[in-house]
């Protein structure tokens, strides 16, 4: 089966003065092209340590992380460098925008480092921004667009030079609850239709609902999501998994996985875009998991 990205016993250990903190310690993780799996976990987790780390944004202090087939432990920066521009998405919490730039000059960005020649970069950009529901925005900059407009152009930026892995560290932590559900749910559809392998960081259990995989951090481990759902025999794709409509294009039947069944926690029966965005209760009880199918989500929006 293809593997987008693999992390194999990856720990990060922060030394301070009140003693090394392990930020991340011993993550096994394997990320397949089609799906969306969330990280969640409490502030000082480790979500963000971990997706720099997989990122190739950070080096662990051991472990290794895997890109498509690529092992790039002892890499140089300028090999890492690369293999960010031609591998890795990025999506920010704060967009990343560059503000005296319209939207296109801003999705361009990465073409233009890529040396890509101007009709094609042209070509890219205008199918990028339409793709996320901006093609008449182009031309607008940053402080001219809402904050979910500005997290699509970031996505679209992302999407631009054709990077077959997302990373989002907490896409959604400055849009309400609405417009981070929307944002949630075109990753899931890039990934899906694309078949990108993206991975996102979220506190909001109701964007939590829309993934295909959850991975649960707690002090820089993976905890399973309670209910027997632990994933046997597996070091490497140590996940929870979590039951969905949509079968993404590789990777649904992946080894070590275990669908579950739909068992929502109290809150989660709220359509998700009227929720508020609150601050993960109960991310870190495991019983108290508030994930559901995407195909359940649909049903209960539409009242069904
Ligand atoms: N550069 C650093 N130096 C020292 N400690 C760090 C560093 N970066 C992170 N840490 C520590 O590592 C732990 C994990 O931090 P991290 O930022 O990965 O958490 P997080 O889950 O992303 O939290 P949040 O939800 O608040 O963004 C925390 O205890 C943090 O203080
Ligand atoms: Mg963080």
């Amino acid at each position: 089966m293809t593997i987008a990205l693999r992390a194999e016993a990856l720990v990060r250990v922060f030394p301070s003065p009140g003693g090394d903190v392990h930020a991340c310690d011993g993550i096994d993780l394997a990320l397949h092209p089609g799906e969306m799996l969330v990280v969640r976990g409490r502030s000082g987790a480790g979500k963000t340590t971990l997706l720099n780390l997989l990122g190739l944004l950070d080096r662990p202090t051991s472990g290794r992380v895997v890109i498509g087939d690529t092992e790039t432990t002892g890499m140089s920066e300028a090999q890492l460098a690369g293999i960010r521009r031609d591998r890795l998405g990025f999506i920010f919490q704060s967009f990343g925008l560059v503000p005296v730039l319209s939207a296109r000059e801003n999705v361009e960005l990465p073409l233009r480092i890529a040396e890509v020649d101007p009709a094609e970069r042209d070509r890219r950009v205008a199918e990028a921004l339409d793709r996320v529901g901006l093609g008449g925005h182009g031309e607008q900059r940053p402080a001219e667009l809402s904050g979910g407009q500005q997290q699509r152009v970031g996505i679209a930026r992302a999407i631009v030079a054709d990077a077959p892995i997302l990373i989002a560290d907490e896409p959604t932590g400055q849009l309400d609850s609405q417009t981070a559900a929307t944002i949630m749910d075109l990753l899931g559809e890039l990934a899906h239709d694309r078949g990108l392998a993206a991975i996102v960081s979220t506190h909001d259990p109701l964007l939590v609902a829309r993934a295909d995989r959850v991975l649960e951090l707690h002090d820089g481990r993976i905890v399973d999501g309670g209910s027997g759902a632990t994933t046997p025999g597996s070091g490497a794709d140590a996940t929870v998994a979590v039951a969905r409509g949509a079968a993404p294009a590789s990777g649904a039947d992946a080894p070590g996985t275990v669908a579950r069944g739909a068992a929502p926690a109290s809150g989660a029966d709220a359509p998700a875009a009227d929720a508020p965005a609150a601050d993960a209760p109960g991310v870190d009880a495991p019983g108290a998991d508030a994930t559901l199918t995407r195909a359940e989500l649909r049903r209960r929006r539409e009242g069904r």
